[in-house]
């Protein structure tokens, strides 16, 4: 009986601490900002909760930094004669007609398509991403400098 007793005692406990795990890994996620999750996808081309960011055909390399260098300054030539573009403020805001906003940005990423409306070379893929990594990723490339 003392047995049963203490072995109960012991599923109760287990499955108290599984649960508060559980708790807490949700709001851990929850906790992670649009500027961080940018930051993560940028860098490693997977977002804050480990999904890998996927393109409408494989892409050459797996993240954004990979072809645009980590501050996003660009100048990498690619397989089959394309350079990459320089993201930072100066290149996307302030140089361009029209400049760059969120909304165009989100288009380029995700269409391929540039802030005059014309296609951009098919080495930069055509990522496939939910909507918020789409949104966070584009914010994040806003704020390089
Ligand atoms: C395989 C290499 C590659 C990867 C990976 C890549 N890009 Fe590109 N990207 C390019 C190239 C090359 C261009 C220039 C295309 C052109 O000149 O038409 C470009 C252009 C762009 C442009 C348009 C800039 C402009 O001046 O019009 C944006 C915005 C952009 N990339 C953002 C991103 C973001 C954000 C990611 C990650 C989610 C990413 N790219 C990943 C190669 C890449």
């Amino acid at each position: 009986m003392r047995k049963l007793i203490l072995s109960l005692a012991i599923v109760v406990f287990l499955s108290a601490c599984a649960n508060n795990s559980a708790t807490s890994s949700r709001s851990t996620s929850a906790a992670v900002t649009a500027a961080a999750n940018g930051r993560m996808i940028f860098l490693t081309g997977k977002d804050a909760a480990g999904f890998r960011i996927l393109a409408q055909s494989p892409p050459l390399r797996t993240s954004c930094a990979a072809c645009h260098r980590a501050n996003g300054s660009g100048g990498v030539h690619l397989p089959g004669g394309a350079v990459s573009a320089d993201l930072r403020h100066k290149a996307l805001v302030v140089n361009q007609k029209p400049p760059y906003t969120l909304a165009t940005l989100e288009r380029a990423i995700s269409m391929g398509i540039d802030n005059k409306g014309k296609p951009l070379d098919p080495v930069m893929p055509r990522w496939k991403m939910t909507p918020r990594d789409l949104h966070d990723v584009a914010s994040y490339v806003l704020t390089l400098h």
